[in-house]
């Protein structure tokens, strides 16, 4: 949640702040503003909304000084604490005038800092929790000011700031990403992180501190993750890192391997449309390097023994919206090809159950960005009970792959709409080759018959780009049925999670009733839903698989037709024994049934999508959503 970004060097900060903020708008759009030091005075500006009515106003009537400062700092709101108005939007800036700061994440203890500031005769001006590290830095730089050399670690003339921070760290609770420039402290600019991610890139003639790398690659690729309860330090042409005490610390190099264009539309209106788009590849991607030339499947980072793999007897898969429906499908492939017990919870009620875990448990945590909240603190409550964690990532070093035994990174690249599209199929890859790969180890499956899936899934992108062509009817129907109130949507097996997830990217999107149900459940209770006209996607797996699967969900779409739905049906090609009941068909390529849900999501991605479009939504920023949330 929320995007920050901060900028010290020799070129004017503001339009490097504002391309960062664009690039981050998709973690949080409920507000933004900026803050630059310029001529020994902070300029600041900021409103609720989206990042373009900020524009608007620094373009109409831009502060003095606003456009020449080289040190600057920009925020994109997410709300947590106090609406989405001008007041509470970021930077918020200390009673003196002096200090801006900037926050991704929610201070736990702020209201007794809060109250501690207010009794010494400080108004604030917002109902943020942020506000309160605003007045504490300043107060501690004026204390710092008056005891010459009170730090050496971060360079004489800044070193003030960063001790400021440190002193302010070690007072908060919660999860933060702070950011925070002094007007008395010119061409720098602090960081400090816990349990939120802040990264930096390292350029020439300028150094920049930001939520995530988009925000910089433009400048560089080269960057540097901080790690927990650091402070790290920016001047044009240095940076310094220390722990909240005032050790010095080191970060993580790394080289960003995907440029400023893979973040850019590329002549879609949409990046959701982009990202559908680019689905052969990303699943290509992913694909790419797994299978050993003795047919072993490669994770990524491996903290874990073969021996720790076969002595797992019980499998859990936490994750959240679009990554608990991947993790839905994992369950039926790992099951089945592994025969270990595998359970899928929501990762916000994982920990709060207390679930039975001890060394034997692998628990395999999913998220596109890393830095999912819920699905970090169940991740850390299967360590605290000693369980093995093992991440499936798309974020390269982000917390969740970081604090895991092991690691399994999705290739999807910069995922920017807020709906997840690509990072959903890559994750279902990889949760197919970690299933593989248990089995392998596990000695359940022959390399052959691992081989053979591998070989399955490598012909998936070009089932995909088949399938890509084929879509302007899904788009046709979409806006036919943009106008309706409700739409359900049905299947059995793995197409049970794909029909939760069709229902989760039309609500998201579309802003409408939208549910999706086992097949079987129906007559339980849902029928009634159905009125003349409803019309029922209805997911239907491939007869070349379990027929008596098969023969079922044609059962289902027989009884929701008899009772006046319109049906929509998603079924294998060739498929002959839909067409009696299928007021629409949507026919996709014949695909092993495990595997089907690669192909089944598609055309509900392209549905949801375009009915957004004609209901003349954002399709990549829907209202109250942000892309990575990091609270809980
Ligand atoms: C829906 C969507 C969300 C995310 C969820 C988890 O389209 O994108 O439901 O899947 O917030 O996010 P990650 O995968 O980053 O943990």
């Amino acid at each position: 949640m929320c995007g920050i970004v901060g900028y010290a060097g020799g070129r004017p900060a503001l339009g490097i702040v504002l391309d960062g903020l664009r690039r981050l708008e998709y973690r949080g759009y409920d507000s933004a503003g900026v803050a630059v030091v310029a001529g020994g005075a902070l300029s600041t500006e900021k409103r609720a909304g989206k990042l373009a009515n900020l524009e608007k106003v620094l373009a109409e009537s831009a502060r003095p000084g606003i456009g020449d400062g080289t040190t600057g700092i920009g925020h994109t709101r997410w709300a947590t604490h106090g609406g989405p108005t001008d007041r509470n939007a970021h930077p918020h800036v200390s009673a003196d005038g002096r200090v801006a700061v900037i926050h991704n994440g929610i201070i736990e203890n702020f209201a007794k800092l809060r109250a501690e500031v207010e009794a010494t005769g400080v108004v604030f001006s917002s109902d943020t929790d942020t506000e309160c590290v605003a007045h504490l830095l300043a107060a501690e730089l004026a204390s710092l000011d008056g005891a010459a050399g009170a730090d050496g670690a971060d360079g004489a003339a800044t070193g003030n700031l960063a001790e400021a921070m440190r002193r302010v760290c070690r007072r908060l609770a919660g999860a933060f990403t702070l950011l925070a420039v002094d007007a008395r402290t010119p061409g720098a600019v602090v960081g400090a992180r816990r349990n939120s991610p802040l990264v930096v890139g390292r350029g020439s003639g300028g150094n920049f501190l930001a939520s995530d790398v988009s925000a910089f690659i433009e400048h560089t690729r080269e960057a540097i993750e901080l790690g927990q309860d650091q402070v790290v330090l920016i001047t044009a042409d240095a940076v310094s890192i220390t722990d909240f005490a005032g050790q010095p610390a080191t970060g993580r190099d790394f080289h960003i391997d995907w440029d400023a264009s893979a973040a850019e539309k590329g002549g879609y209106d949409y990046f959701m449309l982009k990202e559908i788009a680019e689905q052969p590849r990303a699943v290509a991607d992913t694909l790419l390097g797994r299978l050993t030339e003795t047919g072993d499947i490669m994770l990524d980072e491996v903290r874990l023994t073969d021996q720790d793999l076969r002595d797992i007897d019980k499998v859990f898969i936490v994750a959240c919206g679009t990554a608990y429906h991947a993790g839905l499908v994992t369950k039926y492939a790992i099951e089945h090809w592994t025969r270990i017990p595998c359970e899928v919870e929501l990762a916000s009620e994982f920990r709060y159950r207390d679930p039975v875990l001890d060394r034997s448990t692998l628990v395999v945590a999913i998220s596109q960005s890393g830095e999912t909240m819920d699905t970090l603190m169940a991740l850390r409550h299967a360590k605290e009970q000693k369980a093995r964690v093992l991440a499936i990532c798309n974020t390269n070093g982000a917390t969740i792959p970081r604090e895991s035994d092991a690691v399994l990174y999705t290739h999807g690249g910069p995922e920017i709409a807020v709906a997840s599209t690509k990072a959903f199929l890559t994750q279902l890859v990889a949760c197919y080759l970690v299933g593989l790969h248990l089995a392998q180890v596990r000695g359940v499956m022959y390399a052959d018959e691992v081989a053979s899936v591998v070989d399955q899934l490598q012909n998936m992108p070009a089932r995909l780009t088949r399938l890509l062509d084929t879509m302007a009817p899904v788009r046709d129907l979409a806006r036919e049925l943009a106008g309706v109130s409700t739409v359900l949507f049905i299947g059995r097996h793995v197409g049970y999670p794909v029909a939760l997830e069709g229902a989760l990217k039309l609500k998201e999107l579309a802003y409408m009733h939208a549910e999706g149900f086992a097949a079987g459940e129906l007559k339980h209770g849902p029928i009634a839903l159905i009125e003349d006209g409803t019309p029922v996607i209805c997911v239907v797996p491939s007869p070349a698989g379990r027929g008596v699967l098969h023969d079922k969900i044609v059962s289902n779409i027989q009884e929701v037709r008899a009772r006046g739905a319109r049906t929509i049906v998603i079924a294998e090609e060739g498929d002959r024994a839909v067409l009696p009941y299928a007021d629409h068909l949507i026919a996709v390529p014949k695909t092993p049934t495990l595997l089907a849900p690669l192909v089944t999501t598609v055309p509900l991605q392209v549905f949801a999508a375009e009915v957004a479009t004609a209901r003349g939504h954002d399709v990549d920023q829907p209202r109250n959503l942000a892309k990575s949330v990091t609270v809980e």
